[in-house]
């Protein structure tokens, strides 16, 4: 196997001052989400187990979010102020690069791209002594690239944008993925030499490639071994477009850990998330965030899960959502159930059908298995909320507490009025408006008395019907006239 070569010679240059048009947005291009993340995130991710000598930024449109969002990976950033081109980009980040003896440069838009094609990239150019090595890809559909016009073998002539294309060049499908490993002491003197001569007036970083060939410097072309790597977002179909191969691999990514993915087109996993072995996705499933999942877990039909933390043996019914919330083991929720944030459901608790939690905990073993609201709530240990069970926590001003102990009964249509608390193994007759604390091993009983009144009802029909029957007689005497 090959030596990995040190590349503390090279400097990054991560080209993001574009507003990018033809995305018809207010947001700056690099920071559009594909995959779970900002454009620019997924390339400087890529960047960084490389060990570089420096990653450096050059920023302009919407400069400041964008600076911010690289801050957090210790990326230098460069204004580029007005944005002139990508080679007036580069002539931007000169003293940046500084004495690197090679800089490798990125489009900010190019989010596919991985670590090991840009270590084989510098690889290639470095043991080649070339002056600029290109990062292509061969696409059945290459409209809208720059194109590779090829000299022989490995070596390269030119690169001609889109626009200046001759007609017998709109063949050429070869594009370039405006990745490129350059030798700063051979870029730097070809790049002085680039005009604008394009009708944007642009100063293109790809004008450099002819010249340097010109002058009899090698360039090279290196083809990535997966194409998708090359692309770019310039529009909207082509962040969805990028954004399902991220999907996709995330997918293969669990499904090579063990976890089984029915329908996996239809299952959208963000970078974070991490499952465990047997666990099951059904087909419409959303997991997001730094959403975690034990083994053996089935999270059924068009759930979804937001920062959610799971642990073994959990069910999710369909159509379930659990957000920012702790799921222990053995615990069973929904269909159509709604965790909130700050909730912690204990092991083996069960939530039932349209019922809400909110910034609750919810005992081991408890049940709340149908029609509830428990909000603020702490329940104990095998307690049972009846059916419709609400928890009114919010008067208009403030939000109260209610807590329920252990094996308590709460029986079913109960209004918990909080603040209030409900001692162990305390008992809540069904229908209840609770406003008073109920201590352990109570009854507590709130509601009208029931009052029955035998016969009542035959009574009351034989009334109406001597009524109904009288009008009947009079309807048809008048037709009869
Ligand atoms: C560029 C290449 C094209 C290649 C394609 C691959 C040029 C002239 N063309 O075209 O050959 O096939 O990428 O996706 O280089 N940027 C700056 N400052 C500027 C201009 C652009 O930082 O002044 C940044 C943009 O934010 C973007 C990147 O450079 O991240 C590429 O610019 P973009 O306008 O998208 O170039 P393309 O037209 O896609
Ligand atoms: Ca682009």
């Amino acid at each position: 196997m090959l030596a990995v070569m040190s590349n503390k010679d090279v400097a990054v240059l991560i080209l993001a001052a574009g507003k990018g048009t033809r995305l018809k947005s207010s947001l700056a291009k690099v920071l559009h989400h594909a995959g779970g993340r900002p454009l620019v995130d997924h390339v400087v991710r890529a960047c960084v187990p490389l060990h570089l000598k420096k990653i450096i930024s050059v920023v302009g449109h919407q400069a400041e979010q964008v600076a911010a969002a690289l801050e957090p990976f210790g990326v230098t950033t460069v204004l580029q102020q007005p944005q002139n081109g990508t080679g007036h980009a580069m002539l931007v980040s000169k003293r940046a690069i500084g004495n690197a003896k090679y800089v490798v440069v990125l489009p900010g838009d190019a989010p596919l791209i991985r670590t090991e094609t840009l270590r084989a990239l510098t690889q290639k150019h470095k043991s080649a002594n070339a002056a600029a090595t290109i990062l292509t890809a061969v696409l059945a559909d290459p409209s809208g690239y720059g194109r590779i016009l090829r000299k022989s073998g490995d070596a390269v002539a030119a690169i001609i944008e889109e626009s200046q294309l001759a007609p017998d060049q709109r063949e050429l499908n070869e594009i370039n993925s405006s990745i490129y490993c350059f030798t700063c002491a051979k870029l730097w003197p070809a790049l002085a030499q680039v005009r604008p001569n394009n009708k944007h007036r642009e100063i293109y970083l790809t004008d450099a490639v002819s010249i340097l060939n010109a002058k009899g410097e090698t360039v090279l072309a290196e083809i990535a071994a997966d194409p998708r790597e090359a692309l770019g977002c310039n529009t909207r179909a082509d962040l969805a477009g990028v954004d399902r191969t991220f999907r996709e691999w995330k997918r293969e990514q669990l499904m090579r850990d063990g976890v089984s993915i029915l329908l996996p087109e239809t299952v959208l996993i963000d970078p974070d998330v991490t499952a465990g072995e047997d666990t099951i996705l059904e087909p419409g499933v959303q997991l997001l965030g730094k959403t975690r999942i034990g083994r053996r877990c089935t999270v059924r039909t068009g759930s979804i899960l937001r920062d959610a933390t799971l642990g073994d043996d959990v069910v999710i019914e369909a159509h379930s959502i659990v957000d920012s919330s702790r799921l222990d083991s053995e615990v069973t929720i929904g269909p159509f159930a709604r965790i909130r944030p700050e909730s912690h459901l204990h092991k083996g608790a069960r939530v039932g059908n349209f019922v809400e939690i909110k910034k609750s905990t919810v005992g081991e073993g408890s049940k709340v298995p149908h029609l509830s609201y428990i909000g603020d709530a702490k329940i104990g240990t095998k307690s049972n909320i009846g059916a419709g069970t609400i928890t009114c926590n919010y008067d208009g001003f403030a939000k109260h507490p209610t807590t329920i102990g252990n094996r308590v009964f709460v029986g079913s249509d109960s209004v918990l009025v909080a603040p209030v608390k409900l001692g162990d193994g305390a008992y809540i007759a069904a229908g209840s408006t609770i406003t008073e604390n109920v201590p352990a091993d109570a009854l507590g009983i709130a509601r009208g008395r029931q009052a029955t009144k035998p016969g009542w009802a035959s009574k009351k029909r034989r009334e109406l019907a001597g009524n109904s029957s009288h009008a009947t007689k009079k309807t048809k005497r008048k037709k009869r006239r």
